[in-house]
């Protein structure tokens, strides 16, 4: 699929399927959550550009690679997106954080904005926005398009479970969005609910239900 990479990576797999296991707990799930979202960082800023700067090591002077492209941005989608936040600051410290917050209408399964409070100089970084699942896209639509409003030009997308029609729905509005995921399910049932997932990723992650 264009734009999206599957992290195959054996241990984002095992953690994914523990994630699944409706008998993992919560402190397990938001302990698998933040390992997986470190993993996902290393594999979302594969890219990032370095430029060399001179240091000296305590033996003698050398060049080496620092970052040098724009700086990060995580914008979590409110709640359960906050569950991988911690996990990715273990990486990027510095990054800023910008919350969103959307849910969807049970009815129409839209998004619906109840919250947003960005850094103000978002258009001067690259924003990665993550939520566990990408579902319908609905959300995933609407928080790219609000971070846009916002001045963001340069955005990433990370989630756990994706399903094809929520990428197509996210590429057909936002082309050059690129998505990282653990995996790709292939159904939604009648509501909204990825199959066969992991659940209600707010839910297993605060223990509310
Ligand atoms: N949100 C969730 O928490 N789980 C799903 O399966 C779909 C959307």
């Amino acid at each position: 699929m264009e734009n999206v990479t599957t992290v195959a990576h054996p241990l984002v797999q095992h953690k994914l399927t523990l994630m699944r296991d409706k008998t993992t707990s919560t402190k397990g799930f938001r302990q698998l959550l933040r390992e997986i979202a470190t993993l996902l960082c290393y594999e979302v800023t594969r890219d990032l550009s370095l430029a060399p700067i001179q240091i000296e090591t305590p033996l003698m002077p050398m060049q080496a690679q620092v970052l040098a492209g724009k700086k990060l941005v995580f914008a979590p989608i409110l709640r359960a997106g906050m569950g991988l936040i911690e996990g990715m600051l273990d990486l990027v410290p510095s990054a800023r954080i910008a919350h969103v917050g959307l849910y969807r209408d049970p009815d129409s399964l839209t998004a619906v904005e109840y919250y947003f409070k960005a850094p103000s100089d978002l258009s001067e970084r690259l924003v990665i926005v993550v939520d566990p699942m990408l579902a319908t896209g609905n959300t995933a639509v609407a928080a790219v398009e609000r971070l846009k409003e916002h001045g963001a030009s340069e955005l990433r997308y990370v989630c756990l479970l994706a399903t094809p029609v929520g990428l197509a729905n996210l590429h057909s509005h936002h082309p050059e969005v690129r998505v990282w995921t653990a995996a790709i399910d292939e159904h939604l049932n009648d509501h909204g609910y990825i199959l066969p997932g992991l659940g209600d990723a707010g839910d297993r992650l605060y223990g509310t239900r």
